[in-house]
């Protein structure tokens, strides 16, 4: 018999989860590429920033509501999209977006969800957007977008960072596989035999990305996307403020600043540090957001002060799931939730709008 610690933060889920999963899945989840480097000076980057707080502001009765893209907010997080949910819990993405909407968010669903667009759609009121891998075949790509378009998602997330998986030594140890009768409905036209065999010291992931995903995409390619469809585009996987404003140019409305949780390029620049180079950059001009290593209320503050409207919560909301579903997934969420109010609260701020660049120090 092991003890955890009590549920009280998102770390503690984090160690009950390890606890929970199977190895494989566990490490797919919690991993990134390389030596893990960019994991560490993810957290690192908020940890270095300091709250500059402010004092005697009257912050009695406050208020988290955020607008974006549209749709109010009653909170500045989103769940970032998180491929193959049903790893974690037989409720999978269902129990993720339920779990966003009773907390008063929305969610953001995989390409590689394990449940079909529709039916998440259906089980939930709060925002639900889409993330798009291009794939080779851009048939199948148009069939995808028209088909979240038809089911009711109200943005599209183009993710960019990802033209190859990156070396994820954790999965090519465990031989990452996805089982077969794992179901991947809104892509069911992929044939994805490559992802159910398990290949010593490789990726199944690696392998079926490199045969399917489309490694060509360029900048024509967003022009592409915004041809297509009138829903909104927002580009993630952005560091660089050249490539923020690229973006807009070519027809987002706006970026996600991630190096998709460090599971990608190892050493990458941290998304707490090219936040600013990314606000100036766009100067207004579109939606931001970002994500990375956020797990404190605290770390919302300092994204919001650096520039961000919201910001997107990942790993710890699959540990949720993985304890306990729906409700786990639900009370990550509203541990980071009330982490975030408070954490306003005593930087002198009532409202999001006022956690300006001003409070924060690197
Ligand atoms: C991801 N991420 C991701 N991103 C994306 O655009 N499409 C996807 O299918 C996935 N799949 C995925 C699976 C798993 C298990 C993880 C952990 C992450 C990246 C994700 O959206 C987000 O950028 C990071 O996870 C954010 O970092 P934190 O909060 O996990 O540190
Ligand atoms: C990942 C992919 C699926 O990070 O985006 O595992």
């Amino acid at each position: 018999m092991t003890t955890t610690s009590p549920l009280i933060n998102l770390h503690a889920y984090e160690s009950a989860a390890a606890e929970c999963l199977p190895r494989m899945v566990f490490d797919y989840f919690a991993g990134g590429a390389g030596d893990e480097v960019l994991l560490r000076t993810a957290r690192a980057a908020w940890d270095d920033i300091a709250v500059r707080y402010r004092v005697l502001r009257d912050v009695a009765v406050r208020s988290q509501r955020t607008e974006l893209l549209g749709h109010t907010l009653d909170w500045p997080v989103l769940v970032a999209p998180m491929a193959f949910q049903q790893l974690a819990h037989a409720d999978g993405e269902l129990a993720c977006a339920r779990a966003a909407d009773a907390t008063g968010t929305g969610m953001i669903l995989s390409t590689l969800a394990t449940q079909p667009i529709e039916a998440v759609r259906a089980a939930t009121q709060g925002p639900l957007w889409f993330q798009l891998y291009i794939f080779r075949d851009r048939g199948l790509t148009e069939a995808l977008v028209r088909r979240a378009e038809q089911a009711g998602c109200t943005a599209l997330v183009l993710t960019v960072d990802a033209p190859l998986l990156g070396r994820r030594e954790r999965d090519l140890i465990n031989g990452f596989h996805v089982p077969a009768d794992t179901p991947l409905p809104n892509v069911s036209a992929v044939p994805r035999d490559a992802l159910a065999q398990r290949v010593e010291t490789a990726s199944s992931l690696a392998a079926f990305a490199e045969r399917h995903w489309d490694a060509s995409i360029a900048w024509a390619d967003l022009e592409w996307l915004r041809s297509i469809t009138q829903v909104p585009i927002l580009v993630k996987g952005i560091v660089r403020g050249d490539d923020a404003d690229r973006a807009l140019q070519h027809g987002a409305m706006g970026v996600i600043v991630s190096n998709h949780g460090g599971r990608q390029l190892d050493t990458a620049l941290p998304t707490a540090r090219a936040l600013p180079e990314i606000a100036e950059a766009m100067a207004g001009r579109g939606a931001l957001l970002v994500d990375g290593g956020i797990r404190r209320g605290t770390d919302v503050v300092k994204a919001l002060a650096l520039g961000a409207q919201a910001v997107l919560l990942g790993r710890p909301v699959l540990w949720g799931l993985a304890v306990d579903g729906a409700a786990g997934a639900q009370r990550v969420l509203q541990i980071l939730k009330d982490e975030c109010d408070l954490a306003l609260a005593l930087s002198g701020c009532r409202t999001p709008a006022e956690a300006t660049p001003d409070l924060i120090v690197r």
